[in-house]
């Protein structure tokens, strides 16, 4: 899947979360390239760590958000958050025991995953911003 495939449609219409969906989506982008390239190993552990951070960081500020404007569906999208980020771990596991080519299955499952979800849970977020009145940014 190519990056402006997997990628594309997935604006919000909320600032924040669009700017952090863009840079959630370029390290899974990054990584991706990294293990496929088989670059060094050093690198790849870093954009991992990084891409675990960030999920975890983009995810608590989603579930702040919905909190702050009490969102009723708050408790299943931050259940959903808790499967793709186990999704990230796992991806991580893969890499430090060697599994390369499962970690690239593990890495487009995360993909489509992550596009579902945007497009999903977190445009439903922002369409019931909007519905009520709500400026998120
Ligand atoms: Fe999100
Ligand atoms: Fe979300």
């Amino acid at each position: 899947m190519t990056e402006s495939a997997w990628d594309a449609g997935i604006e919000t219409g909320v600032e924040s979360m669009d700017t952090e969906h863009r840079l959630q989506v370029s390290l899974v982008n990054a990584l991706d390239e990294l293990i496929g390239r088989g670059t060094d190993a050093g690198l790849i552990a870093k954009t991992i760590a990084q891409l675990v951070d960030f999920t975890n960081v983009h995810f608590l500020s989603e579930e702040l958000m919905m909190r702050l404007y009490a969102y009723p569906q708050h408790d299943a999208h931050k259940m959903e958050h808790g499967r793709l980020a186990k999704q990230v771990e796992a991806i991580r596991h893969r890499v430090e025991a060697s599994e390369q080519e499962a970690a690239l299955a593990t890495i487009a499952d995360l993909k489509a995953w992550l596009v579902d979800h945007i497009k999903s849970m977190d445009e439903a977020f922002a369409r019931w911003c909007t519905t009520n009145g709500i400026r998120a940014r």
